[in-house]
C-alpha cells in the first residue's frame, strides 16, 4: 500500500494522480487509502486516472473533483466501488462519485490524457536505465518536419479550398511544429491540387513561429516561389531512374543539373535547400534499389551545398533489413546532422524505421498529421508516417520535440473533418477513444 501511495503525486491546485500499470484491485485500493489519508488535506482537485488497455487500443479516463472527497467518505459499501470500477460501470461510478460533467473538466482531461499519457516523466526513468544500451545513440532533440500541407493534400483529387489549406498550416504551427512544408511550386498541370501555391504563401506570409519550405523542380519554380515570398525551397531528385522520368519528366542526371541551378540561384539569395530523394529503399516501377545508387544521389546532393538531406521510402516498402544498409551507405557520404528520413507506412514499418534511424544518430524526421499523403506518381503508396504517430514515439521515448500532441490532434482532426475521412493515426484514433469516454463520464 505504502508503494502505491508513494506513486500518488500531488501537484498544487490541480492533482494527479497516475500510474500506468495499477491493477484494477490496486486502484481501487490506492484510491480508497488516498481518500483516507487525504481527509485532513485541503486540495482543490484530485485527478484520477486510470487507463486501462483493453486489446490494445480502449481505455478509459476518470476524473474526480476533491471537493466530492466527503461524498467518497460518506460512501458504505467500498464493494459497490470496487464493481464499478471492475465493471467500468459509469452509472454506478457516477453515482458514487457524485460525478458531473462539465465541458472544462473534460477538457482539461482529455489535454491531461494527450499530453501525459505515458510519457517523458514516466520514461525519463527508463531512459537512464537504457542509456548504456539500445537508446544510447537517440538524440534529445528530434525535428519535426511536417509534410501535410504538401505532401499530405498533393494526391488528393478534389480541389481543397486554399482557406482550409492555410487554416491547416496554422493549427500545425500552432502544435509547435517548427517546420511546415507548406506547398509546391510545380506545374498545376501535373499537381492541380497545389495550384494554389502562391496564394497559400501570401494567407501564411505573417506566421511566426515555423518555416514554410516549399518544392521547386526546377528553375521556374524556384523563381516563382521566390516572388512568392519562399524562405526555403526543396528539390526533389530520385534514386530510381524511371520513378525519375514519371514524377519529373527527366531523368536522374537531368535532374541532378536542375537542382544544381536552383542551389546556385539560392545560394546568392541566401536560401537554404532542402533535397528529398525518392524511392531509396524501393520503387514502384523498378522495385529494389541499392543503397549505392542512394548513397550516389546524396553525395551529389551534399556537395552542391544542400542544407538538409531528407531519404524517402516513398511507397513504404522498407523495413529495418533494408533501411538499415541504405543509411550505413549513405552515412559513409553525408554527415549524420545533414539527414533526415522520411516513411511511408504502407507496410506499417514506418515507425520500426524512424526507431532505427534515431538510432543511427539522425535527429530529424519527416511526417504528415493523420498520415495523409502518397506521391501522385506511386501507385499504391499510402500515406506518410502520421505525425501523431510519431509525437506519440518520441514522448514515450523521452525525446522532446516541442509539438503539443493534443494541439496536433486538432489540426489532424480538422483536416480529416474537411477530407470527409478517418485518421490514419493509430495514436490519434486511441487518444480520441479515451477523451471521448473522459466526455462521457
Ligand atoms: P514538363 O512537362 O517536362 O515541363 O514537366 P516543361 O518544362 O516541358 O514545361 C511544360 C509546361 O509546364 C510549361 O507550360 C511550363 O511553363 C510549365 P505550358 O507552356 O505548357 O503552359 N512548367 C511549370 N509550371 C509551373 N511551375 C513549374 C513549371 N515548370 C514547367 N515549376 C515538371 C516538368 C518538373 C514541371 C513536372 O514534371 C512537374 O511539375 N512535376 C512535379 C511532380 C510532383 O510534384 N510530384 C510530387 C512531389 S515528389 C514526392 O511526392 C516525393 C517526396 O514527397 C518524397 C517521398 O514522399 O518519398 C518528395
Ligand atoms: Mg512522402
Amino acid at each position: 500500500m505504502h508503494k502505491i501511495v508513494q506513486r500518488v503525486r500531488f501537484f498544487n491546485r490541480s492533482s494527479l494522480l497516475t500510474h500506468s500499470h495499477f491493477d484494477q484491485s490496486q486502484l481501487v485500493s490506492a484510491f480508497s487509502n488516498t481518500v483516507t489519508m487525504d481527509q485532513t488535506r485541503t486540495l482543490q482537485f484530485l485527478h484520477f486516472r486510470y487507463i486501462s488497455a483493453v486489446e490494445g487500443i480502449h481505455a478509459y479516463c476518470l476524473v474526480v473533483r476533491t471537493h466530492y472527497f466527503l461524498k467518497m467518505r460518506e460512501i458504505t459499501n467500498t464493494r459497490e466501488l470496487r464493481n464499478a470500477f471492475d465493471k467500468y460501470d459509469k452509472n454506478v461510478l457516477s453515482r458514487c462519485l457524485n460525478w458531473t460533467s462539465r465541458e472544462n473538466d473534460n477538457h482539461h482531461a482529455a489535454s491531461y490524457v494527450v499530453n501525459r499519457h505515458f510519457t517523458a516523466d514516466h520514461n525519463d526513468r527508463c531512459r537512464k536505465e537504457f542509456s548504456s544500451k539500445l537508446l544510447k545513440n537517440i538524440p534529445d532533440f528530434v525535428k519535426i518536419v511536417e509534410v501535410s500541407a504538401r505532401d499530405g493534400l498533393q494526391n488528393e483529387k478534389v480541389i481543397v479550398p486554399t482557406d482550409v489549406k492555410t487554416k491547416l498550416i496554422k493549427l500545425l504551427v500552432s502544435s509547435g511544429l517548427s517546420v511546415v512544408e507548406a506547398t509546391s511550386f510545380v506545374s498545376p498541370k501535373w499537381v492541380p491540387q497545389l495550384a494554389d501555391a502562391k496564394d497559400v504563401l501570401a494567407a501564411i506570409r505573417d506566421v511566426e513561429g515555423a518555416s514554410f519550405p516549399v518544392l521547386t523542380p526546377n528553375l521556374k519554380g524556384f523563381e516563382a516561389a521566390v516572388a512568392a515570398g519562399a524562405k526555403e525551397v526543396a528539390v526533389f531528385p530520385a534514386a530510381s531512374e524511371s520513378f525519375s522520368k514519371a514524377n519529373l519528366n527527366c531523368g536522374i542526371e537531368d535532374n541532378l543539373a536542375r537542382c544544381r541551378d536552383i542551389a546556385s540561384a539560392s545560394r546568392s539569395l541566401s536560401i537554404p535547400v532542402r533535397g528529398y530523394i525518392s524511392c531509396v529503399v524501393g520503387c514502384p516501377l523498378e522495385g529494389k534499389i541499392s543503397p549505392a545508387k542512394v548513397a550516389y544521389v546524396a553525395k551529389s546532393l551534399y556537395e552542391m551545398g544542400i542544407s538538409e538531406i531528407s531519404l524517402g521510402d516513398t511507397i513504404g516498402v522498407g523495413t529495418p533489413g533494408t533501411v538499415i544498409p541504405m543509411l550505413e551507405a549513405v552515412l559513409d557520404v553525408v554527415p549524420v546532422d545533414k539527414l533526415a528520413v522520411h516513411f511511408h507506412d504502407t507496410y506499417g514499418q514506418a515507425l520500426s524505421n524512424i526507431l532505427i534511424s534515431l538510432q543511427m544518430g539522425i535527429s530529424t524526421v519527416d511526417s504528415s498529421v493523420s498520415g495523409l499523403g502518397g506521391c501522385p506518381y506511386a501507385k499504391g503508396a499510402t500515406g506518410n508516417v502520421a505525425t501523431e504517430d510519431v509525437v506519440y514515439m518520441l514522448n514515450g521515448l523521452g525525446v522532446k520535440t516541442n509539438v503539443d500532441l493534443g494541439k496536433l490532434m486538432l489540426a489532424g482532426d480538422f483536416i480529416c473533418k474537411h477530407l470527409g475521412r478517418a485518421s490514419g493515426s493509430k495514436a490519434a484514433t486511441a487518444l480520441n477513444k479515451v477523451t471521448n469516454n473522459a466526455s462521457k463520464l
